[in-house]
């Protein structure tokens, strides 16, 4: 069984279905811990709520983002973590930080990538008219929401969404996928090489695993 640190800063319902799954035997995992940048965060309160330790680490804390993002490593690495798992940790990461754990740190972004890196992905679907849009599981490298996509899923778009009717239905799907990709690690499944997502020792298509 492998052990998962999960990294947050928001409402956590990425973690609570981990942590679901988990329970439910179908993440060969535990999670040890959730740290969060945000002392407000209710995805601490779902951690308590399933006795698993939690840690405030709040950025504003600290002088600069390597300052930041070493002790958040030295954090993780406290619990021995073979998975670190962000679940809409909303800040950008440090090199030294993505180096220190290459190859065992996922993350979700609410975007067909490499379509809507960064923020405000679901307006800018809306906008763009786009009939299409969801979410993407991939393996987080130096680039920002550029490495190796793992999972895609897919929801339509209608034309009376708005950002939160739309985010809804992405983060439906995200509930779903997260899970599996983080059993698919767990299970020695998953593997990054080289910047190169591989399941069961096959390369991971642009799109994710299909
Ligand atoms: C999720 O939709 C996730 O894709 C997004 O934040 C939300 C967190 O929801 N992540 C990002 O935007 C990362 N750049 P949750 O706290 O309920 O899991």
């Amino acid at each position: 069984m492998k052990n998962i640190v999960v990294v947050i800063s928001g409402n956590g319902s990425n973690l609570q279905a981990i942590i679901d799954q988990c329970a439910a035997g179908k993440i060969d995992g535990q999670v040890l811990a959730v740290i969060s940048n945000n002392a407000d965060a209710y995805g601490l309160v779902r951690a308590e709520q399933a006795d698993i330790s939690t840690v405030v680490l709040d950025h504003k804390a600290y002088s600069d983002r390597d300052e930041y993002d070493h002790a958040l490593a030295a954090t993780i690495d406290i619990f021995q973590a073979d998975l670190v798992v962000l679940a809409g940790f909303m800040r950008i990461l440090s090199t030294g930080f993505v180096e220190h754990f290459a190859g065992r740190l996922l993350n979700i972004h609410p975007s067909l990538l490499p379509k809507y890196k960064g923020l405000h992905t679901h307006q800018r679907a809306i906008d763009a008219n786009d009939e299409e849009h969801g979410c993407s599981v991939h393996f987080v490298t130096a680039e920002l929401d550029g490495g190796p996509v793992i999972l895609q899923a897919r929801v339509p778009v209608f034309e009376e969404d708005t950002a939160d009717t739309l985010a809804e239905r992405v983060q439906e799907q995200e509930r779903q996928i997260y899970p599996l990709v983080c059993n698919w690690f767990c299970t020695g499944r998953l593997k990054m090489e080289n910047d190169h997502a591989y399941l069961d020792n096959q390369l991971i298509g642009p799109q994710g695993y299909a």
